[in-house]
This record gives C-alpha cells, structure tokens and sequence, in this order.
C-alpha cells in the first residue's frame, strides 16, 4: 500500500498549493563529560535514587570550558550536513532554538553560520524553550513550502549547565547540554513533515523561568546575588500541565492526519522526566516499544531534547523512511507542540 493511502496530509486538506517539506538528514552532538547521579550525591543533598525513581534520569552531559552553545550546533549541524550530503553553500536559513544564547545578541545562529561558512545563509534564533524545536522545525518547512528556500538548517542547542544553580537540587539534577540538528528540503518521493500543532499559555510563565539578564532585571550585584539569572521551576505544577499540554497537542496531531495512534511507528517525546513520558504515552495508548526515551543518558536538553532523540532513533534503525513518527514537546513559557512526520 503507497504512504499516501495511510494518512491524510493535513497541509493538502487546506488547499496546499506549495512543496511538501522534509528533514533531508539529522545529526546530533553532546559534550563528553558524563556527569552521574552519584557525583550529584556529593553537591546537593540528594541521592541517586530519588533521582531515578522521580525522574528516570541516571546522568547527563556538560559541555567543556570554552564549549558553548553555539560550537555544539555547529557540531550537529555538521553531522547532519555530512549525512545529508550538502556544503554549507548549499544553506539558505539557519535557524537555532536555545534559551542559552552565547550571548543575549548577535543571536546564536550568526555564530553558528560563521562556524560553518555559510555565508549565503540568513540565520536567527527563536526562543520556545523545550518546546523550540518543533517551533524552529515548523518555521523553517514555511520556507521551504512557499519555495522562498531549498535548504534550512534548523538547531536546537542547549548549555543548560551555564544557567542551572548547582546549589538546588530541585532543578540541578534536571538538565543536561547538547544539540541536535536537522536539514529541511522538499523530496518529491515524501510528505515530510505533515501538521505541527503548537500552543502557548503566557499566564502561567513563572512557572518556569529565569529571571534576571532581560530588560525587566538587568544584570546587578543585586541580581546576582539574589540567584535571579538562574533557571527557577515550580516543578509539581511543570510536570501537571506537561501532560496535559503534551497529550492534548498529541491528539489534535493525530486527528489533524486522520491516523490512530497504533500507526504511529515512535513517539518521539520531550526526554524531561521518564513519568511525564510514561503518563502521556499511557493516556495516548501507545505500546512501549513505540516510545523513544533517552532521558536516562542526557536528562532535559530543552531545545535540543527530541532533535538529539529523533537523530538517536533514526541511527539505532528505530525509524526507517517512510515510518510516521510522532514527536511532542512541552516548556517554558509556557509552550508546547506536537508534529506527525513521514520519515
Ligand atoms: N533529591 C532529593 N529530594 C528532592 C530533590 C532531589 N534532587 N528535589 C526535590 N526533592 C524533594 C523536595 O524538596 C520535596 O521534599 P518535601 O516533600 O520535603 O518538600 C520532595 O522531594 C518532593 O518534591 P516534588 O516537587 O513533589 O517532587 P516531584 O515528584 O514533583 O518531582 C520534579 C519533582 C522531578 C522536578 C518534577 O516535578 C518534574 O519533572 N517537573 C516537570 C519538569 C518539566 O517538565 N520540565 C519541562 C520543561 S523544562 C524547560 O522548558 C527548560
């Protein structure tokens, strides 16, 4: 039976004049440093097995000194440029999700389009959270549907390290750094990435955020001392609207491409904690082998979480062209979003 028989591409449904939108390849890169449970032990008072229990995270990576956001974009962007078998010539639009910028500007995709020599390329960041990949993804097939560009890089990229308070366990133990990326191009023979079904909810901001370094809390010795340019998260209320957010954007996804969830051949889920994964695969009905977790190796990446799980599930063969996979995302903000792709 031909793809087209099993779905319906929601983008044709509403007269969809343009080029369908593909990821050509992707590619990821985290740090080498492995930083475990057990050396948590001995900054905060905290024990691996809470961790494991309440998180399912057993260690993470931090980048080098002198590694930062923008070198690890580059780096996915790399791999995945080699996989995709195009020169940096060939980029028309790099786009990077990250709430850890080098820099508050010149945005980071500057940086990384001068790491790769990608001159031609326009390149600007955007900020979703863990929730801006599929932000940036969905952006970036705009481009590539209304034919303004053959060729978008898009990154999510994360030194989460630099912005965690490694004196609080309720949140130093949560994330990690890395960066996944993927080249967006039309390939006649797939429908690429079929609906994006994305959210927000600006009332319940504080719930995660930092606040000093932006307009409103300029950095000060005051804000400094008073901890304000660290990531600050209400995690019970967090992990109460993650399973919400990510189960109903879920379901518009699936309805939007008329499929039933036992289609789907990988969800591809936010790796922020194993029971927000569990909860909403368990509301979605999918079995366990269709559920990609590598929360346990890398905890909360943010921006970077699914584009480094979706690269791992392709490379370990888990998701083979012509698969549907569904991927869904829940941060800051808040935000959240769930895309069906043809793989
Ligand atoms: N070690 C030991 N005890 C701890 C630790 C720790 N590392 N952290 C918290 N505790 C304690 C708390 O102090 C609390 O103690 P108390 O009962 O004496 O007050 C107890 O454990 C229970 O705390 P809870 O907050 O109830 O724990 P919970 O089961 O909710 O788990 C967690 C906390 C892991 C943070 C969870 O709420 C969560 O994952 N939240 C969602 C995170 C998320 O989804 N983020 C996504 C977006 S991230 C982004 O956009 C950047």
């Amino acid at each position: 039976m031909s793809t087209t028989q099993l779905f319906k591409n929601p983008r044709a449904a509403h007269g969809f004049q343009g080029r369908t939108c593909s990821i050509a390849a992707v590619g990821s890169y985290v740090p080498e440093r492995i930083l475990t449970n057990a050396e948590l032990e001995k900054m905060v008072d905290t024990t691996d097995e809470w961790i494991t229990t309440r998180t399912g995270i057993r260690e993470r990576r931090i980048a080098a000194e002198g590694e930062f956001t923008s070198d690890m974009a580059a780096k996915a962007a790399r791999r995945a440029m080699d996989k995709a078998g195009i020169t940096p010539d060939q980029i028309d639009l790099i786009i990077v999700a990250t709430i850890t910028p080098d820099m508050l500007f010149p945005a980071t995709a500057c940086l990384v389009q001068h790491k790769l020599g990608a001159s031609r390329a326009a390149a600007f960041d955007i900020e979703a959270a863990c929730s801006g990949f599929i932000y940036a993804l969905e952006i970036g097939q705009q481009f590539i549907m209304s034919r303004a560009y053959n060729t978008v890089l898009v990154i999510g990229a994360e030194r989460l390290s630099s912005i965690v308070n490694w004196k609080d366990r309720n949140t130093c133990v949560l994330f990690g750094d890395g960066a996944g990326a993927a080249i967006l191009q039309h390939r006649p023979d797939a429908h690429g990435l079929l609906t994006a079904c994305m959210g927000a909810d600006g009332e319940k901001a504080m719930l995660l955020c930092m606040p000093g370094g932006g307009s409103r809390i300029p950095a000060s010795t005051d804000s400094v001392e008073a901890g304000l340019h660290h990531l600050q998260m209400d995690g019970k209320e967090t992990f109460k609207n993650a399973v919400t957010a990510m189960l109903t954007a879920a379901q518009e996804a699936l309805r939007r491409c008329e499929i039933d969830i036992s289609r789907i051949k990988l969800m591809i889920p936010h790796q922020a904690n194993r029971r927000i994964i569990d909860a909403v695969g368990d509301r979605l009905g999918v079995k366990p082998e269709q559920v990609f977790v590598n929360v346990d190796k890398y905890g909360n990446t943010s921006a970077a979480s699914v584009a480094i799980a979706l690269d791992e599930a392709v490379t370990q063969g888990r998701l083979q062209r012509g698969d549907l996979a569904l991927l869904v995302v829940f941060g800051a903000g808040l935000t959240w979003a769930a895309a069906v792709i043809e793989w």
